[in-house]
């Protein structure tokens, strides 16, 4: 009923082969499910009685054996209806899904559960990815939870203290590479090739996604089994946008929701060879070799899952934009301060996007936006030390205090 299938050439494999890309043509894979089965199969189980979650859709994942899931409760994020930030950007219904409210405070938890727990169905004892910050804190929690190894391969000086300091309470084996994210990249590409006895977890593996999706499907529950008019993304790598478009996908393949959204990918601009390739409308995108921007989390110059995301874009007739870093950090005061949610900066790259698209007529005041804000703001306080205003100092008096009040009337 299951089975994985390239996403160029169309070869299948067996659902429980170690396998990270196409053995004929190289390509990405995919997860494919037979969707008349999985719909009798939906029918007999009592899936829509549980509570919002990744598990309460474990019907639709790749998963066996449900005594070896792997879960520190995750999903199930607030889908947080913005009016105040709605009415100063100019659009009646915003809504931002908080995926910092996950265990480890990214939407990478919604992947890791699912990828570690086929770890663990595949016997494997040894995880590793490469990663800007939030995937090396994920699957790190995770693997403690399972107890198995996990080294984590990060890019030297530039990630944020905050999933640092995760990944290493975590246990994780924590490598900083003399180099960026690509070629952290590569190194566990090659390694997870070359020896058999280490499970790759990055977004290529194509079970982590599959964990991703859910992030869709609790978003069609929370607004009444509708999909939203836009779904904003931030993208790094590229595996969450093409997660979240699959997720729409199969609920509108399973009748769950009647119209899909527009998908739409924002990029910073210094490390934006997506959003470079939808706005000159071509089909493959440039690299860039020296990635820049103060959104770590998505400084990436060569997306593994480009394929999957400029198909998502266009078969959603979405569209994708670039922000800067001063409208990333902009954004990110806005809705803090909004709105009441603090987010890391990737994460505010789609409320910049949304500004942007609003300021460029692309967006329609009337239609329902749904922002993904993927992390935690505390994991990167140090760009908001540098860039806001600090506390001032007073003596110890009330009146000092008080002043703040400002004069009575
Ligand atoms: N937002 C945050 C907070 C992220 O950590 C990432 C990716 C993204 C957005 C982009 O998601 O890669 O699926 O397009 N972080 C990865 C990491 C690369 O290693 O933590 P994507």
């Amino acid at each position: 009923m299951i089975h994985l299938q390239c996403i160029a050439c169309g070869e299948k494999y067996g659902v429980d082969e170690i396998i990270y890309s196409c053995k004929r043509c190289g390509d990405l894979l995919e997860v494919k499910y037979d969707y008349e089965a999985l719909k009798t199969k939906l029918k007999k189980s009592d899936w829509q009685r549980l509570p919002l979650s990744v598990w309460r859709y474990k019907d639709f994942m790749p998963i066996h054996d449900s005594s070896k899931i792997v879960s520190l409760s995750e999903g199930g994020t607030g889908l947080h209806p913005c009016k105040r930030l709605g009415n100063l950007l100019g659009v009646k219904q915003l809504y931002v899904k908080n995926e910092g409210e996950n265990p480890t405070g990214s939407f990478k938890d919604r992947g890791m559960t699912v990828g570690v727990t086929k770890a663990i169905e595949l016997g494997m004892n040894n995880v590793i990815c490469a990663s800007t910050g939030n995937t090396a804190a994920s699957l790190a929690a995770y693997a403690a939870k399972a107890g198995i190894q996990c080294i984590v391969l990060i890019p030297s000086g530039k990630i944020a203290y905050g999933k640092l300091a995760q990944a290493t309470v975590y246990g994780a084996r924590v490598v900083q590479v003399r180099g960026n994210f690509d070629q952290a990249l590569k190194i566990v590409l090659e390694l997870s090739e070359k020896n058999r006895r280490v499970y790759l977890l990055n977004s290529v593996n194509p079970y982590r996604v599959e964990g991703q999706k859910s992030l869709a499907y609790e978003i069609c529950d929370q607004l009444n089994h509708k999909a939203p008019d836009k779904v904003i993304v931030p993208v790094g790598n590229a595996g969450n946008i093409s997660a979240v478009w699959k997720g729409f996908s199969e609920f509108y393949e399973l009748g769950f929701i009647s119209r899909l959204p527009q998908m739409i990918g924002i990029q910073s601009e210094g490390a934006a060879p997506i959003a470079q390739a939808v706005k000159r409308g071509r089909n493959e995108i440039v690299p860039i070799d020296q990635p820049e921007t103060i959104a770590t989390a998505i400084r990436i110059g060569f997306p593994i899952s480009w394929k999957k995301a400029l198909r998502a874009i266009r078969e959603s007739k979405g569209t994708a934009e670039t922000v800067t870093d001063r409208e990333i950090l902009e954004a990110q005061k806005m809705l803090a301060k909004y709105e009441g949610l603090f987010v890391e900066p990737a994460s505010a790259s789609s409320i910049a996007g949304l500004k942007k698209l609003i300021e460029l007529e692309e967006i329609d005041k009337n239609e329902v936006i749904v922002c993904v804000a993927t992390g935690h703001g505390l994991k990167d306080p140090d760009v908001i030390m540098q860039t806001c205003e600090r506390p001032f100092e007073v003596d110890a008096e009330v009146k000092s205090v008080e002043v703040l009040l400002g004069p009575s009337s």
